[in-house]
């Protein structure tokens, strides 16, 4: 199984086997990241799946049929510390490709 890495606020990193088709936002709720609430159930209507991708990934991320929607785009003007690196976790499946895959939550420091 892919395995992804999610940066905390506090510094922590934690390290998943992530069930392939599955979104991140899914994955984080399924393994108690609680940083992630997928509140709308990945339907796009809460942003309460922000996230940043790290910048040496998007380029996969994006090959793996996780293109940016324009609805995407609209929920994230709604979400906090919006930033190049953004995304909406609902909306990025999680391929074999992706292994390896680092995501940063809300309040992570990062410099993306
Ligand atoms: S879970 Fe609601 S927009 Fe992603």
């Amino acid at each position: 199984m892919p395995k992804v890495t999610f940066l905390h606020k506090d510094g922590r990193k934690t390290e998943i086997e992530a069930e392939e088709n599955w979104s991140i936002m899914q994955v984080a709720v399924e393994n108690g990241i609680d940083e992630i609430e997928g509140a709308c159930g990945g339907s796009m209507a809460c942003a309460t799946c922000h996230c940043y991708i790290d910048p040496g990934w998007q380029e996969r991320v994006t090959a793996a049929n996780n293109e940016q929607s324009e609805e995407e785009e609209d929920m994230l003007d709604l979400a906090f510390d919006v930033r190049e690196s953004s995304r909406l976790g609902c909306q990025i499946q999680i391929t074999p490709d992706l292994d390896g895959l680092v995501i940063a939550l809300p309040g992570a420091k990062t410099e993306w």
